[in-house]
C-alpha cells in the first residue's frame, strides 16, 4: 500500500460514515498564538471543539500536515519525526466513545486488514482529573480484543491540549506488533508495538490557570500517523523504508557514497529535517533568528552539520528539497513556492557553510572539561551561526553541558548593546549571519585596508556594528575625511570588488597569524586557533585579518560600496556609516 492509497481509503471510509472532508490547513495555526506550528489535526479545529458551529457539520475527516518541534534533537531514532501527516476524524459533540472505537476498529481491521493477533490497545488508568476508563475497555472487549491485550496507562493516555490551553482528555490508543511472533500479552514498553492510532475522548478544557474544566461539548478527536501506519502495513519496523522516505535516503546515499544501514541516524536527520524545512518554507517562512524562522534555521543547520559527518562536501539541500517536493505532488503549495523553497534553503546552507568549519574547530577548542561557558556558546551563535541547541547537542555528545544562564546573560547584554532589539527579536547585525550582514563584514575588512592606504596612518578598528542595512565602523583618526579622501576610500574598495578577488580563509595559531601580519581587535576572545581572512590582488596583500567571520568567499558577491555618513564619537575616534548598493 502506498501513501496515496492509505489516505484515500481512510477518507473514503469516514465519508461512508457520514463525515465531511475538510481541507489540510496551513502549518501556521490560525487560532492558537501559544504554539508556532500546527501539531495535530485537531489544532485548526479548536474553536469548533469548544462549541462553535462548523459549517460542514458535526462529523469531519481529513489528512493534516503537522510539525512537532519538541523533539528535534531526538530525530534520528526509530520514531521521532519533525514533519508528519495525520489522519484525523472528529465528532463535534456528535458520537462519543462507543461509535468512535467501533469505527476505528473497523477501519484498522476491515479496511486496512490488520489481523487481530497483531493488535492491542491502551486505556486511561485514572487520576485526579478523570476516572479510570473502564467504559472504553469494555467496548474493546466486546469487539474481541482479549483482556491481556488491553493496558491501562496514566500520562500516556491523556492527550492535550495542543497549546497551553484548550480541549483535552483521556485517550485510548491502538498498537500494531511489528515483530515476528506477537506475544499473547501486550507490553506497551516493547518497542515492537507501534502506536498507529489515538482516539482522544475530549471531555475537558484546560483553562489559563492550568485547571481542567468539564467540557460543554464532548468530542472525539482521532489521530493516526500516516508515516508509521504506512510502515507497518508494508511490513517495516522503520518509517524510513517507505516510499515517502526512500527517494531521499537513496539520494543521500548517492551524495555521501555511504549506506543508510550503517549510518541510520545521520540519514534520518538529514531526510527528516530537509522534508520539514521544505514544508515550512512552503508557508513562505524564511530562515531567521526568531520563532518559526529560527526553527527552520535550526533544522537546516542541523542537517548541514550531519551531512558533514557523512562527508557530503557539496551543496546538497537544494537537490534533497527538490526530491522532497516531488514526493508530495498533492500539495500544490510546494509547487507554487518551489523557487522560494529552493533558493532559501540553498542560501541558508551557504550561510552556515561559510562558518561551520571554523565554528566546529572553535567548538573543539572550547569543548574541554565539563562545561561550555555562556560566553563561548554565545560566540558560537553570534559569530559562527551555531544555534544554541546545536551547541548543546554537540556538548551532550561529549558529556558536557552548556551554561544556559550565562548564554542568556550574554544574549541580553548583546541586545542592550546593539539597542536594536524589538519585542525580543534580534535585529542587530552580529546576531544575524544573513547574506546582507555577511557582505558587510567583508566590507569592514576592505574599508579598514582602504583607510590605511588612503590616510597613510596606522588605522585600527575601534568597533563596528553591522545590520542588514549598513555598516557602522569606528576607527582612530582625529578629523573628518575630506571629500577627496572619501572618494578615494570608495574607489579602493570598489576596485577590489570589481577585480573579483578571492577571500581566503585559513586556520592558524594566534602566533602564526600575528607572524604573518594579521591584525584583529578581538584577539582576547580566541584560543589556540584563529581564522585569518586574506584578500590579495595580483601584486600585494590588501587585507589580512583575524576574524570570526562570516565572510563572502569572493568579492564579486558584493555590490557597490558607498560611504554615507561621518561623525566623531569621542576624542580621536571617528565613525563612518557605509552601505552596499
Ligand atoms: N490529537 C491527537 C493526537 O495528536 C489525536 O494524538
Amino acid at each position: 500500500m502506498n501513501r496515496k492509497q492509505l489516505i484515500t481509503k481512510y477518507i473514503e471510509f469516514f465519508k461512508s460514515k457520514k463525515h465531511k472532508e475538510i481541507p489540510n490547513a496551513s502549518l501556521i495555526p490560525a487560532n492558537d498564538p501559544t504554539v508556532l506550528f500546527t501539531t495535530a489535526g485537531m489544532h485548526p479545529l479548536v474553536p469548533f471543539l469548544l462549541g462553535e458551529k462548523h459549517p460542514l457539520g458535526k462529523r469531519l475527516v481529513n489528512v493534516q500536515r503537522c510539525i512537532r518541534t519538541g523533539d528535534i534533537e531526538d530525530v534520528g531514532d526509530d520514531f521521532h519525526l519533525t514533519f508528519f501527516e495525520m489522519l484525523g476524524n472528529w465528532s463535534l459533540g456528535d458520537y462519543f466513545k462507543e461509535e468512535a472505537i467501533k469505527m476505528t476498529f473497523e477501519f484498522h481491521t476491515k479496511v486496512l486488514g490488520i489481523p487481530l493477533k497483531r493488535y492491542a490497545v491502551t486505556c486511561f488508568s485514572g487520576n485526579k482529573n478523570a476516572k479510570r476508563d473502564e467504559e472504553s475497555e469494555s467496548i474493546w472487549l466486546s469487539l474481541g480484543i482479549p483482556k491481556e491485550r488491553i493496558a491501562f496507562l496514566e500520562s500516556d493516555n491523556w492527550w492535550g491540549p495542543a497549546g497551553n490551553t484548550g480541549p483535552c482528555g483521556p485517550c485510548t490508543e491502538q498498537f500494531y506488533y511489528t515483530g515476528e511472533k506477537p506475544p499473547k500479552k501486550f507490553n506497551p514498553e516493547d518497542k515492537k508495538w507501534v502506536e498507529i492510532g489515538n482516539d482522544v475522548l475530549m471531555q475537558f478544557v484546560k483553562n489559563e490557570k492550568g485547571n481542567y474544566e468539564e467540557a460543554k461539548q464532548k468530542n472525539i478527536d482521532f489521530g493516526g500517523g500516516v508515516e508509521r501506519t504506512l510502515a507497518v502495513l508494508n511490513g517495516f519496523d522503520d518509517n524510513y523504508l517507505t516510499e515517502i522516505w526512500q527517494p531521499l535516503i537513496k539520494e543521500i546515499e548517492k551524495l555521501s557514497k555511504k549506506k543508510y544501514e550503517e549510518n541510520k541516524k545521520e540519514f534520518r536527520i538529514i531526510a527528516d529535517h530537509i522534508k520539514a524545512s521544505v514544508f515550512i518554507l512552503a508557508e513562505k517562512i524564511a530562515p531567521s533568528n526568531v520563532e518559526r524562522g529560527y526553527v527552520l534555521r535550526r533544522l537546516i543547520r542541523r542537517a548541514v552539520r550531519y551531512a558533514r559527518v557523512l562527508g557530503i562536501q557539496n551543496d546538497f539541500t537544494k537537490a534533497l528539497a527538490e526530491t522532497a517536493t516531488k514526493l508530495y505532488p498533492d500539495y500544490t503549495i510546494l509547487k507554487e513556492n518551489e523557487r522560494f523553497i529552493l533558493e532559501e534553503i540553498e542560501k541558508e546552507e551557504n550561510r552556515f557553510r561559510q562558518c561551520i568549519a571554523s565554528g566546529l574547530r572553535y567548538f573543539e577548542n572550547i569543548a574541554k572539561g565539563k562545561r561550555i561557558s555562556g560566553k563561548d556558546a554565545f560566540l558560537l551563535y553570534q559569530s559562527y551561526g551555531f544555534p544554541l541547541e546545536l551547541t548543546q547537542e554537540m556538548a551532550n555528545e561529549k558529556n558536557m553541558e552548556v551554561d544556559i544562564l550565562g548564554y542568556e546573560k550574554e544574549e541580553s547584554e548583546h541586545r542592550k548593546l546593539s539597542q536594536t532589539a524589538s519585542a525580543g527579536r534580534f535585529k542587530s547585525g552580529l546576531a544575524d549571519n544573513s547574506e546582507a550582514t555577511t557582505k558587510l563584514h567583508t566590507i569592514a575588512h576592505l574599508m579598514l585596508a582602504a583607510l590605511r592606504q588612503v590616510l597613510k596612518k596606522p588605522i585600527e578598528q575601534k568597533g563596528s556594528n553591522i545590520t542588514a542595512e549598513r555598516l557602522r565602523f569606528d576607527f582612530n583618526f582625529d578629523r573628518k575625511l575630506d571629500e577627496k579622501e572619501v572618494r578615494e576610500v570608495e574607489e579602493v574598495v570598489n576596485r577590489a570588488i570589481s577585480e573579483k578577488l578571492e577571500v581566503k580563509r585559513e586556520e592558524l595559531s594566534l602566533e602564526q597569524a600575528k607572524k604573518q601580519g594579521a591584525t584583529g581587535v578581538f584577539e582576547d576572545k580566541y584560543r589556540e586557533k584563529v581564522s585569518v581572512y586574506t584578500i590579495c590582488d595580483s601584486k600585494k596583500t590588501i587585507s589580512k585579518e583575524i576574524c570570526a567571520g562570516p565572510h563572502v568567499s569572493n568579492l564579486s558577491e558584493l555590490g557597490k560600496f558607498r560611504i554615507k555618513e561621518q561623525e566623531s564619537v569621542g576624542a580621536g575616534v571617528r565613525r563612518i556609516k557605509a552601505v552596499l548598493i
